[in-house]
């Protein structure tokens, strides 16, 4: 099958379109037929190495101190199961998945094992493959840090800094959903976007500073890493809280004793990948709550393009790769994937 790899950091050019095996689902895996993927923020941290100030020896250890530990990236995926091993159950060839590898990568690839129980889920019929493979990065980073981590309530006025985002339109849409107020603070461009996700008011970070105004919030949720809360105490009500989806080093080591301080809390670190979040995110697309957001789509022949969009770090929602067959007309004639249905 095909893939893409990358063997050293750097910009969209170290990818490159491979052959490598296809996968073989051991007995309580899934092989699954991947129709759309995205590159996302992780992607691109993952491929470029870049972190927040402070955390480059993070970073490496991560992904791999010398190079990358994983050659294909793509954290999400939706498409169709194409065999199961002997002991899967819940999955049979013909079923349409969502799968979110997340930090294991591996989704811009044709073919990718995952196991039964792990990230994958039924596909709801309302959704095209390409919202389906938008929803886990954004969806289930905004449920955790919302739901589960910052324990959202219905009447809290909670402002979004980056709404535009694939994180932060997920955001605004969950705060929503939870019965908050939400302000959102994006650019003018994009001011009619997160009004249409149910944003109530919208501050336009070029012309106006959010931090310097009078308004008081429950929550501030920072997915840009421009809201330290030296920066944003002062619009916290007493006990508030500063979600630092991205942040500064400083906020993320030592905020909760600064916030302590402050009389503020702070709430940081990785969001969960955990199966249940996924699920929990897809039965709000499949009522209609949550609707991924998708900014440009782009065929798997030109995966390079698609990450040099993203690199601009002014994206919409998520950037889809499509692997149906008519994104695939360019891809080198040998490929596996040529003439299949
Ligand atoms: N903690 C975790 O576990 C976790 C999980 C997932 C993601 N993240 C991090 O969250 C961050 C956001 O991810 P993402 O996928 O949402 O990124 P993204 O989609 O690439 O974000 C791009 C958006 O940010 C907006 N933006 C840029 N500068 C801005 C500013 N100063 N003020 C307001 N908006 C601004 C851009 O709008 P304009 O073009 O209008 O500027 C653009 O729409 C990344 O740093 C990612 O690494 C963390």
């Amino acid at each position: 099958m095909f893939a893409y790899t990358y063997s050293r950091y750097g910009a969209p050019e170290v990818l490159e379109l491979t052959q490598v095996p296809k996968p073989t689902p051991k007995p309580s895996e899934v092989l699954v037929k991947i129709h759309a993927t995205t590159v996302s923020a992780g992607d691109w941290r993952a491929r470029s190495l870049t972190m927040p100030n402070g955390m480059a020896l993070m970073g490496r250890l991560f992904f791999g101190i010398t190079g990358p530990r994983k050659p294909i990236l793509g954290t999400e995926f939706s498409g169709v199961v194409e065999a199961v091993g002997a002991e899967v159950t819940a999955y049979a060839p013909g079923d349409a998945v969502i799968g979110f590898p997340g930090a294991s990568f591996g989704a811009h690839a044709e073919y990718i094992v995952m196991p039964e129980g792990g990230k994958l889920v039924p596909m709801p019929e309302n959704l095209s493959f390409a919202e389906a493979a938008s929803l886990p990065f954004g969806g289930t980073t905004a449920f955790d840090f919302l739901v589960n981590r910052a324990g959202i309530k219905a009447g809290e006025a909670v402002l979004i800094n980056g709404a535009s985002g694939a994180v932060g339109s997920a955001c605004v849409q969950i705060a929503k959903h939870l019965g908050a107020h939400v302000t959102a603070v994006c650019s003018g461009k994009n001011a009619d976007l997160v009004r249409s996700l149910g944003a109530d008011e919208v501050i336009d970070y070029k012309q106006r500073d959010f931090a310097a105004e009078a308004t008081l919030f429950d929550a501030v949720v920072d997915t840009v890493a421009t809201a330290p809360l030296k920066r944003v105490r002062h619009v916290l009500r007493p006990r508030g809280r500063l979600v630092i989806i991205a942040g500064s080093t400083t906020d993320l080591l030592f905020g909760a004793v600064k916030a302590l301080f402050y009389r503020r809390k702070t709430i940081g670190g990785v969001a969960s990948e955990a199966r249940d979040i996924l699920q929990a995110v897809v039965d709000l697309a499949a009522e209609g709550q949550f609707q991924p957001v998708i900014d440009r789509c782009y065929g798997f022949d030109v995966m390079r393009a698609a990450h040099a969009h993203v690199d601009t770090g002014r994206k919409k929602g998520a950037v889809v790769v499509s692997l149906l067959p008519e994104a695939l007309a360019n891809v080198p004639k040998d490929s596996p994937q040529q003439g299949a249905a």
